[in-house]
């Protein structure tokens, strides 16, 4: 270890001290904590060239970090108040830039819960862990073709139809959202009229191939299923056909073999009609319902 020499002399805000390695501190410290919260102006008389140990609210208190750098560093004279410590250049010698930290103009690293909308910046123009208000994520450029799909919607029909069961009215509840990604996400919920016990349900993306006029959406239905269509969309459709369809092992029969689906805007309505190939019927008409936007 080489000796340390201390020069002191007093200024207005304090002591400030240098050590043979280059140090300068000031001893009256306060400021911002490594949570962005204030600390209290402290007194310490330790030279800490590693920075400070910081106490549970992240402020620094007067105990000194190890210092583990080289006997063989060049002097450095640097007029930064670190109380975080400095960096260190490649031969592992502390140059004057702090570090992660507190100096004025220089921000603490903070950790915080995630916040869709990003942080709120503090008096000392530091991120602080406050979230800024939710703005609205802006639609993928990919997805303005088919944006008027996009809301919540609610059966003023619903027909169910298929050769092995009884003619049935549906309800059904529709969303189309999306999170700024090139997608759009989407559940449908249908119920019994009479009873509201839930029915058929489904959960999934759309997307638009860029440049082109190609729509595929990836559906998950609540029967263990879960299928691929691709098809078209013009101005105000979009059609789809299944390509791949896949069972849960313990799926009930019949399975499904195909799917069409249609949806339509006319006027401010919303029309769906489903086409349903299993196991046992070849494809055929299942659905038709007319949805309002609810709002
Ligand atoms: C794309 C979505 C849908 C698929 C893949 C699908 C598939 C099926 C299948 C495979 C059956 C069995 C048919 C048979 O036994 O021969 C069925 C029956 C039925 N579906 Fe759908 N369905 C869908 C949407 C809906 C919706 C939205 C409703 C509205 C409530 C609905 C109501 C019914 C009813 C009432 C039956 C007869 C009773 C039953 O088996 O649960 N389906 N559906």
């Amino acid at each position: 270890m080489s000796a340390k020499l201390f020069l002191t002399c007093t200024v207005l805000l304090g002591t400030l001290t240098w050590s043979a390695d280059g140090f300068l501190f000031d001893i009256l410290s306060g400021g911002t904590s490594s949570s962005g919260g204030s600390c209290p102006l402290f007194l310490c008389l330790n030279l800490c060239p590693a920075g400070y140990v910081l106490n549970s609210n992240g402020c620094p208190t007067c105990i000194c970090k190890p210092v583990t750098k080289s006997a063989f560093c060049p002097f450095l004279f640097c007029g930064k108040k670190c109380i975080f410590g400095y960096q260190s250049d490649a031969d592992g010698c502390y140059v004057c830039d702090c570090a992660g930290t507190d100096v004025v103009g220089v921000c603490p690293t903070v950790t915080c819960a995630a916040c869709p909308s990003g942080y709120e910046i503090n008096d000392n123009g530091c991120q602080s862990c406050t979230c800024k208000p939710a703005t609205a994520p802006v639609l993928h450029e990919s997805l303005k073709p088919i944006a008027w799909m996009l809301g919540k919607w609610t059966t003023t029909t619903g027909l169910a139809q298929f050769p092995t069961m009884k003619d049935f009215v549906y309800k059904e509840d529709i969303e189309f959202f999306h999170v700024g990604q090139s997608n759009l996400q989407f559940t449908f919920a249908s119920f019994n009229p009479v009873t509201n016990a839930p029915m058929h349900r489904e959960a999934g993306f759309i997307k638009v191939k860029p440049g082109t006029n190609i729509v595929a959406m990836a559906a998950s239905h609540n029967r263990g299923v879960v299928d691929i269509e691709e098809g078209v969309y013009t101005e105000n459709q979009i059609t789809l056909q299944s390509t791949k369809i896949a069972d849960i092992s313990f799926v009930i029969p019949p399975t499904v073999t195909e799917l069409r689906r249609r949806y339509t805007l006319i006027g401010d309505r919303m029309e769906k009609v489903v086409d349903l190939g299993t196991s046992r019927t070849p494809t055929q008409f299942h659905l038709r319902g007319q949805f309002d936007r609810v709002v």
